[in-house]
């Protein structure tokens, strides 16, 4: 079912919650054959484990200090993403709204970015095939020179649907509560001094607002095909294949 690439990429795939992120980053990976790596799940992670592990998160101080501790390993199989700290399963737990409402505070402390950036560029280092990488400074910070950056968005409401549509239960809140949250996550990591929420200059931004899932996925594939054949014809041109 996978299409193959002119030449192996790296593709940085930023954007604020409820844009589609997620989705159209996994499914684009998995019908291109390229490894995915969901960087919130590593922040969330950590946030997991610093709940888990009495850390005071009112403490920027203690923050920095645990962030060195727990091992975070990412599975990097689009169809199968995986996630543990310290060789617990953390996919189930980091969805929690416990670890959604700290992960912010959690996430600007330039320790634990510094740590996670890190592990994040490693990661697309060793991913040979080429690899989509999703969050919110993958184009600005972690991976500046990737061969193509997609920033998605989407109207504040069209979001806040999405959002509720995906929680279950007694998590799920009506669509102003919903609406609220999501403000509230987008200010916190839009304005935090630690590689904030950011388009970059030579990001492709596509708004997702009058979208369908499968139209974005799709709009997705033709700028991850397009990136990859410039690519080849660079490197045929600097006799490098
Ligand atoms: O994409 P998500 O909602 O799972 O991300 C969870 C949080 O992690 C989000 O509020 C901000 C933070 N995050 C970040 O600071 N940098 C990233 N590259 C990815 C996520």
């Amino acid at each position: 079912m996978s299409a193959t690439l002119a030449s192996s990429v790296i593709v940085a795939i930023d954007g604020p919650s409820g844009t589609g992120k997620s989705s159209t980053s996994k499914a684009v990976a998995a019908q291109l054959g390229l490894s995915y790596l969901d960087t919130g799940a590593q922040y969330r992670a950590i946030t997991w484990w610093m709940l888990t592990n009495g850390i005071d998160l009112a403490d920027a101080s203690e923050i920095a200090a645990a962030s060195g501790k727990p091992s975070i390993v990412s599975g990097t199989d689009p169809e199968a993403p995986a996630i543990s700290a310290d060789g617990a399963d953390a996919s189930g737990p980091i969805r929690t709204q416990e670890v959604t409402s700290a992960v912010s505070a959690v996430s600007a402390v330039p320790e634990v970015r510094a740590r996670i950036t890190e592990l994040q560029r490693t990661i697309a280092a060793g991913a040979e095939g080429g690899i989509v990488v999703e969050g919110r400074d993958i184009g600005t910070t972690v991976l500046p020179d990737a061969d193509l950056k997609v920033f998605l968005t989407a109207s504040a409401e069209a979001r806040a649907a999405r959002r509720s549509g995906e929680l279950k239960g007694k998590e799920a809140t009506d669509l102003a509560a919903t609406q609220q949250a999501l403000a509230q996550r987008d200010k916190a990591d839009s304005s935090r001094k630690a590689s904030p929420l950011k388009k970059a200059d030579d990001a492709v931004e596509v708004d997702t607002t009058e979208l369908t899932l499968e139209q974005v996925i799709e709009c997705v594939v033709t700028l991850v095909e397009q990136a990859a054949a410039r690519k080849a014809e660079r490197l045929e041109k600097a006799g490098q294949v």
